[in-house]
């Protein structure tokens, strides 16, 4: 084995959560070292998220990697509910006095926060094979793991997991340690990248007869579309054709009307499923983002949540170097968790009141239908909303 390398913090993961944590630290002069599975290429062909709460771009302002987003984002004060044959606005900015949210890719943000990771020197081992996490109940936790064909040591102080749902951090918490609580959705979603302008410049969230669908967007000429399927479906089965066809059947006629369609550059199919794994810290391992939680898509609150688990475990580990004191280390899981429950319970609601279930039968299709006449008649179920869409406050 090489000598070891040693680090205040290691990050492992090169997700959004490890890549911002990193860029935080070092701006409050923490040094920090990422170990990531993949080459940067791959982390960067993976297309997911796309709406950024407010608390989420300030806080890439804050790690200075905000300058693209705000040339290239775009800003939307509304989106559209689509049902019964028509769309219905929702106008966040009015609702929420002054709220909006950003129209930004996560490769985007990750193509941003890899750009300043290079410019600022600091050390990203891509590739890095068998990783795994010792001694995080002591003071001298360090990681395993294999590089350039050779097995080497991470020494280090603190060990953060932002190594996603399939890490090994979560993995290698002894038995009995977390608890964990998952509900599974009997759908999942396909979704569609295609170089076509988007059918209307707001997010339309459609609830069907035939299931759910959203049209979403990256620019102004490129559109991430999605549709519920099965979640046995394979991508193979879904020809190009297939797919537009599907989606305009679940808009109302006149969007369907205006739909652009094109070759898919990207089409994949992503389960929906609840996860939280209780405590997010284990000694001197913290987990955050996807390592520790998942959320159905819906409400586009995944990427958000991560980056607010990053807010608190940088304040965290800033305040245990520059102030010695360990008071955010006590809080941040019962911090971070406060926050990702309200969101699992908003992600859940708002997938129940949009998908089509197999079971739930045409009682099932009446409530929702209820359900989303109070929210376009009411003015006080709107705000509630509105509220939760653009992103609760980190404190509250
Ligand atoms: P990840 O992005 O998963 O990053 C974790 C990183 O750790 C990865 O780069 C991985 O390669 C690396 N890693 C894993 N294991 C190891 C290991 N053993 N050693 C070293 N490195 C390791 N959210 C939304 O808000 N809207 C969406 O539309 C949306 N779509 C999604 C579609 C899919 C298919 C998925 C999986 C997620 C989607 N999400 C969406 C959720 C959102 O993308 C995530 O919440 C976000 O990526 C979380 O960031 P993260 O950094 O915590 O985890
Ligand atoms: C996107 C994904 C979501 O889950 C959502 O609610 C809105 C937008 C997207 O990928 O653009």
């Amino acid at each position: 084995m090489s000598a070891p390398l040693r680090t205040q913090v290691a990050i492992i993961g090169a997700g959004p959560s490890g890549l911002l944590l990193g860029q935080l630290l070092h701006r409050a002069g923490i040094d920090n070292v990422i170990l990531e599975r993949q080459s940067a290429e791959h982390v960067l062909g993976r297309i997911r998220a796309g709406v950024l709460e407010q608390t989420t771009c300030e806080l890439l302002d804050a790690a200075g990697v905000g300058a693209r987003m705000h040339a290239e984002g775009l800003l939307h004060r509304g989106f559209e509910l689509c049902f019964g044959g028509a769309r219905h606005r929702i106008d966040l900015h009015g609702l929420t006095g002054g709220k909006q949210v950003m129209v930004y890719g996560q490769t985007e943000i990750t193509r941003d926060l890899m750009a300043a990771r290079v410019h600022a020197g600091l050390q990203t081992l891509y590739q890095a094979g068998e990783v795994v996490p010792h001694d995080y109940d002591t003071t001298l936790p360090r990681i395993t793991y294999h590089h350039d064909g050779q097995a080497r040591e991470l020494r280090c102080d603190f060990i953060a997991g932002c190594d996603g749902y399939h890490g090994a951090c979560r993995a290698s918490a002894p038995a009995g340690a977390l608890t964990v609580f998952e509900r599974v959705f009997p759908f999942a979603w396909l979704g569609v990248l295609a170089d076509t302008p988007p059918v209307s410049h707001e997010l339309i969230y459609s609830k069907h007869e035939r299931g759910f669908a959203l049209c979403s967007m990256r620019s102004p000429t490129r559109t991430r579309y999605y549709v519920q399927c099965s979640p046995d479906d394979k991508v193979e089965q879904w020809s190009d054709a297939m797919f537009w066809d599907e989606l305009r059947r679940r808009l109302d006629p006149a969007t369907a009307a205006t739909l652009a369609t094109g070759p898919s550059i990207e089409k994949s199919i992503a389960a929906l499923r609840c996860f939280v794994a209780e405590p997010m810290r284990l000694g001197r391992l913290f987990l955050a983002g996807d390592a520790a939680h998942i959320v159905p898509p819906t409400g586009a609150k995944g990427l958000n949540l991560a980056a607010s688990d990053v807010h608190y475990l940088s304040r965290a580990l800033i305040e245990h170097y520059a102030e010695h004191s360990d008071a955010g280390i006590d809080h941040y899981s019962a911090r971070c968790l406060a926050r990702i429950w309200k969101a699992e319970r908003f992600s859940s609601w708002m997938t129940s009141l949009l998908h089509r279930f197999p079971d739930t039968g045409a009682i099932g299709e009446r409530l929702q239908r209820a359900e989303l006449d109070y929210l376009t008649g009411s003015h006080a179920a709107a705000t509630a909303l509105a509220e939760n869409y653009v992103g609760l406050p980190f404190d509250a």
